[in-house]
């Protein structure tokens, strides 16, 4: 048995109590330090840092939120739409449980696209932090997932419609296509057995894989230390200490930043009080007017749109036609040729391109453009996880980088939600053609990026943080 602490007989109630938990469980004390008290973070954190806790905030209103909505609801085609109207009728607070889920779906969305943008804009998946970034690109993944799956249980005509048209696309996938579209409903159309399976997913399984994969974020981070937005490493053998080894532009995180993320989860609740009070289907986009219907399997609605934040993804997807096909067969191309003429490759490398484009360009001519939709889709949420070995720059903040390079992230993110937009409105020919423009820059912005990240005047990054009050 380990050796007990002991302490003084005058020591006070309390401190006896802690220390005989301490005594006990001596993991927690080790824990807290670690992560709390002990932890140094930063002392430059500025307005983009709130949206990590905040993303934790928003799960556990989620979370609570959601184990009282199971209480009420019912997984049934049968009963499940009149089972909200119920919730939001006849069980008292009913409609505020609800309505704090519904809208927590959208914020959660809000908070972790910020999340991710200030990751982008610091350089914070550069080397030692890959793993916490992959892990985030993960959350993110299973938190489409989550938000899909809950979709379905209102029953709605949006829920019904939406889950058809997306589960469909998993049709168009060569050989597998159909018999993997038929697995994931259960039955040949979106039914009470796809219901059944849906709620499962949504209430148990796909929970529990986020809140490991959160922790495991949360360790990853805080084995590595956080970045800021300098990119300057505060822990690293050349930073400065001061006698007990703890960095001299660090602060603990409890209390300097315990006490700091108040502030944002205050402005936050009161924006999403805001919302749940005064606005609670904003305008349509948090909760989708034909949803209000129940679903109907013989009256498929004249426009079908997902949720806003999977829009810029379906235009992705809608832009994908045929002519896009073709464009790609162009860059594939041209791919090659630069590859052979002006790349780095010896006489293998250069015949290994040649034959992996003729390949790509036989089955881009060959398959369905839906399918090529599908892989445009899921690729570009890919993607995201080679961005630390597709960022080549030599700096790792925005801040240090020529001015061109925030341009290009400033259209990145107007595109990007420019994307958002068209894929809410219906179809047009000018909305494809610039869903089009879109997606080609949105690739291109990352697949060229170990070829632009290098190019042009950085600044000097300073020995230590710059900050002032
Ligand atoms: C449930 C969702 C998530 C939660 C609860 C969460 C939580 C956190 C927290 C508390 C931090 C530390 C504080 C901060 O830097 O803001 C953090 C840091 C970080 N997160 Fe997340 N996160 C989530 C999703 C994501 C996603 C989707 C990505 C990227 C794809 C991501 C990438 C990062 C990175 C790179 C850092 C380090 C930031 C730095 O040190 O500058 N996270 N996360």
């Amino acid at each position: 048995m380990a050796q007990f602490k002991e302490i003084s007989p005058n020591a006070t109630a309390t401190q006896k109590l802690a220390n005989w938990f301490d005594n006990r469980f001596p993991t927690a004390g080790v824990e807290y330090r670690k992560h709390m008290s002990e932890y140094y973070a930063p002392k430059n954190f500025n307005f983009w840092y709130f949206f990590g806790s905040l993303a934790m905030l928003v799960l556990v209103i989620q979370i609570v939120t959601g184990i009282f909505l199971t209480m009420h609801y019912k997984p049934d085609a049968a009963s499940a739409f009149g089972s909200v109207e119920y919730i939001m009728r006849d069980v008292p607070w009913g409609w505020l449980i609800r309505y704090m889920h519904s809208t927590g779906a959208s914020a959660f969305f809000i908070v972790v696209y910020l999340h991710m943008f200030k990751a982008m804009i610091y350089g914070s998946y550069r080397k030692p932090r890959e793993l916490v970034w992959i892990f985030g690109c993960t959350i993110f993944l299973m938190l489409m997932a989550e938000a899909f799956f809950g979709y379905l249980l209102p029953w709605g005509q949006m829920s019904y419609w939406g889950a058809q048209v997306i589960v469909n696309l998993f049709s168009a996938i060569p050989f597998v296509g159909p018999d993997l579209a038929l697995m994931i409903r259960g039955d040949y159309v979106v039914s009470d057995a796809t219901l059944n399976r849906f709620f499962s997913f949504h209430v148990i399984a796909i929970p529990l894989v986020l809140i490991g994969l959160v922790v495991a974020h949360l360790f990853s981070l805080h084995d590595v230390g956080s970045n800021n937005p300098d990119g300057v490493d505060i822990k690293g053998p050349s930073a400065p200490k001061d006698a007990a080894g703890h960095p001299l532009d660090g602060v603990p995180f409890h209390p300097y930043y315990s006490v700091h993320d108040m502030v944002g989860v205050c402005v936050f609740l009161m924006v999403f009080s805001a919302i749940i009070f005064f606005a609670p289907e904003m305008g349509g986009y948090f909760l989708e007017y034909n949803n209000f219907i129940p679903a109907d399997a013989l009256k498929t609605p004249l426009h079908i749109a997902p949720v806003w934040y999977f829009t810029p993804f379906y235009s992705m997807l809608r832009a994908t036609t045929d002519v896009m096909v073709d464009v790609f067969v162009v860059i594939v191309a041209l791919a090659a040729i630069a590859a052979v003429w002006k790349g780095r490759l010896g006489l293998v490398g250069k015949i290994a391109a040649v034959v992996l484009a003729a390949v790509a360009i036989v089955l881009l001519k060959n398959l369905d453009a839906k399918f090529w939709g599908v892989v445009i889709m899921g690729g570009a949420v890919i993607i995201l996880f080679f961005l630390p070995w597709l960022d080549r720059s030599p700096v790792r903040s925005i801040r240090y980088r020529p001015r061109w390079h925030s341009t290009l992230y400033g259209i990145f993110v107007v595109f990007f939600m420019v994307l958002g937009y068209l894929g809410i409105e219906p179809p047009s020919p000018l909305g494809t053609l610039l869903a089009q423009i879109m997606t080609v820059y949105y690739f291109g912005f990352f697949l060229l990026m170990p070829w632009w990240s290098r190019l042009g005047a950085f600044k000097t990054v300073p020995d230590r943080i710059v900050f002032a009050h």
